[in-house]
């Protein structure tokens, strides 16, 4: 854990722009977690979240604030993990091969960015050791996330 943190941290200072930044990000962890199917950025333009950089199949580009587990997720600022997608009131399904998913909150000097979306084709995939290791990327991640970029 403590080396992939740190591989996240040099990849993350080399980010010229924060569209790079995200981008890698997201290949980053695709590569190192496995049994995932889709791991990608919402982040908010007005009352919605929208579709950024991303891992995956072609996913909804527009997501309502408070709407879905990403939705959810930001206006609570809370981390999510659901372990059946399907039992998740407001689910919204962009691959029907997602059956657990990961949401983590992008937050940065109290500006609330966006989301960090993982869905596993697995159900139960987030357990407690893949979140705190999701947590501490997004952690690096805010490090290197620029407004001004
Ligand atoms: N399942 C998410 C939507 C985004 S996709 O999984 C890529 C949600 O309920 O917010």
């Amino acid at each position: 854990m403590e080396k992939l943190l740190k591989t996240a941290q040099s990849l993350f200072k080399e980010a010229p722009n924060n569209i790079a930044l995200l981008a890698n990000a997201s290949a980053f962890i695709m590569d190192n977690f496995p049994y995932l199917n889709w791991v990608g950025f919402y982040l908010k333009s007005d009352n919605y979240l929208i579709l950024g950089p991303f891992q995956g199949k072609v996913a909804c580009e527009k997501i309502l604030i408070n709407e879905g587990v990403c939705g959810k997720a930001f206006f609570n600022n809370e981390v999510i993990a659901v372990n059946d997608v399907n039992l998740f009131d407001g689910h919204i399904s962009c691959d029907s091969n997602s059956k657990s998913e990961l949401v983590v909150p992008l937050v940065k000097n109290n500006h609330k960015i966006g989301v960090l979306d993982l869905d596993s084709y697995l159900f139960k995939r987030f357990d407690e050791e893949t979140i705190n290791a999701v947590k501490a990327i997004v952690n690096a991640l805010m490090g290197s996330y620029n407004f001004s970029s």
